[in-house]
């Protein structure tokens, strides 16, 4: 896949079970206001057969190369920020990972078991980034399970491959010039922000602002039957230049004086 099918890929995937996305999208972009994207987050286990190197490869094939690396100590992530070579208004890509080591030994037997019990020739697949969930239905007990000690894992678990999320980049937008006006505008219109720590994430000093759409919520077929739960939300980046008068590029743990803040629960993670 060259980088057009890979992102429209993506953004398909995303959309179908974040509707909310798209009619954001769509209302952003009504006045002919052009939406470019800031970054694509993506999930996964650091289990070998799936971590971020096995998933990076269609991104670095399609033109992209690492840029930054993070950690997030309280939720158990590593992750790696991806920038394109050539196309500098190309979405930046962050894949986070799951450290199983830093888990229960009961989250790592089950992790182990869903991975062990797929074809183990998918994990091949060039395409694995777009297969969303390879393994069998879940089990809701099990989604419980993970949930409880990881929302991320839980989240994995029943979506599998695929963007968690789309970043608008507010910077492009004409019709903004802060991100408190682009927050005021969605509610106006009826769109509920995550409020938790603050509807914005970040400041200006940390050279990143960023707000999210509470995520939509859908019914999941599970082996025990059908429930509601949430899928995906809609993020909002806005950046501000560095000391060399370009716009930051990376993520709020980025900065080497923060990333051992992200232990600190004031600090959200901002991926
Ligand atoms: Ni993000």
């Amino acid at each position: 896949m060259n980088k057009q099918e890979l992102l429209a890929k993506l953004w398909e995937q995303y959309t179908a079970i974040t509707p909310s996305a798209e009619k954001i999208h769509s209302l952003l972009g009504k006045n002919d206001q052009t939406i470019s994207n800031d970054h694509i987050a993506i999930r996964t286990y650091n289990d070998a057969r799936v971590n971020i190197s096995v998933l990076e490869k269609p991104f670095v094939a399609a033109g992209y190369e690492a840029m930054g690396e993070y950690f997030f100590e309280a939720k158990k992530l590593y992750a790696k920020h991806y920038q394109h070579t050539i196309d500098k208004n190309a979405p930046k890509i962050f894949i986070s990972e799951l450290l199983l080591e830093k888990c229960s030994e009961n989250l790592q037997v089950i992790v182990k078991e869903i991975l062990d019990d797929c074809d183990q020739t998918v994990f091949e697949n060039p395409e694995l980034i777009i297969k969303g969930r390879v393994w069998e239905t879940p089990s809701y007990a099990i989604y419980s399970i993970l949930r409880e000690e990881s929302e991320y894992a839980g989240w994995m678990y029943v979506y599998g491959f695929r963007a968690n999320h789309f970043t608008v980049n507010v910077n492009e937008l004409t019709d903004f010039n802060t991100l408190e006006s682009l927050n005021d505008y969605l509610e106006e219109n009826g769109w509920n922000l995550n409020a938790s720590g603050g509807k914005i994430k970040g400041t200006p000093e940390q050279l990143l602002e960023q707000s999210s759409t509470l995520g939509d919520v859908q019914e999941i077929e599970f082996l025990e039957g059908k429930y509601n739960i949430p899928t995906c939300y809609y993020e909002f980046a806005l950046r501000y230049p560095d000391s060399s008068g370009e716009l930051y590029q990376g993520f709020i743990a980025a900065s080497a004086d923060k990333i051992f803040e992200s232990t600190d629960l004031k600090l959200q993670v901002v991926e």
